[in-house]
């Protein structure tokens, strides 16, 4: 049996320190350390996109991370994104669940965090640039048109926003209110 190695990180805007196995994933880490189980285990191959995070900006898969890799990086999730925008959905995420994009919902956390990282490095973009920006993210239901489309509509809505005075801005969602804050199953 190995030593646990200490790891401190920055997680969904909070620091965070967690001891790991050397050969344990971020994806292990996140789900069993730190109960962030909206990053879901699938292929663990990196060809299914459903454990994308971000780690310092990158969308990457996060079960070909070792935790130990993590030490020192900011690391957002999906349950992240909610917070960032207080206790609401974000644009986006609410774009997924305008669009139908959600269907069984397990793929939906990786393309929220490849769509978050896409449109943070890519604030319009085209069609081409969003199937690009989600090509590691398969969904078995096949909702891609919807998913697509939700991209779309997140990225004219953070425009809108931008351009658009604090005060004249619609209530966003409660996250509080919904029947799964993560808008997708554990
Ligand atoms: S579980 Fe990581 S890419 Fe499939
Ligand atoms: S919504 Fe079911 S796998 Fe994508």
């Amino acid at each position: 049996m190995t030593e646990p190695v200490a790891i401190a990180a920055h997680v969904n805007g909070r620091d965070r320190t967690f001891a790991v196995q050397p050969h344990d994933t971020l994806l292990d880490a996140l789900r069993d350390d730190l109960g962030l189980t909206g990053t879901k285990e699938c292929c663990l191959v990196g060809e299914c996109g459903a454990c994308t995070v971000i780690v310092d900006g990158r969308s990457l898969d996060s079960c070909l991370m070792l935790a130990v890799e993590a030490d020192g990086a900011s690391i957002q999730t999906v349950e992240g994104l909610a917070e960032e925008a207080g206790r609401s959905l974000s644009v986006l995420q609410q774009a997924f669940l305008d669009t139908g994009a959600a269907q069984c919902g397990f793929c939906i956390p990786g393309q929220l965090m490849s769509a978050h990282a896409l449109l943070e490095l890519t604030p319009h973009p085209t069609r081409a640039e969003i199937e690009e920006g989600l090509a590691g993210n398969l969904c078995r239901c096949a909702g891609y048109e919807q998913i697509i489309e939700a991209v779309q509509r997140a990225a004219e809505q953070r425009a809108d926003r931008v351009a658009e005075p604090m005060s004249r801005r619609e209530p966003s969602v409660d996250v509080a209110s919904l029947p799964d804050a993560r808008v997708a199953p554990q």
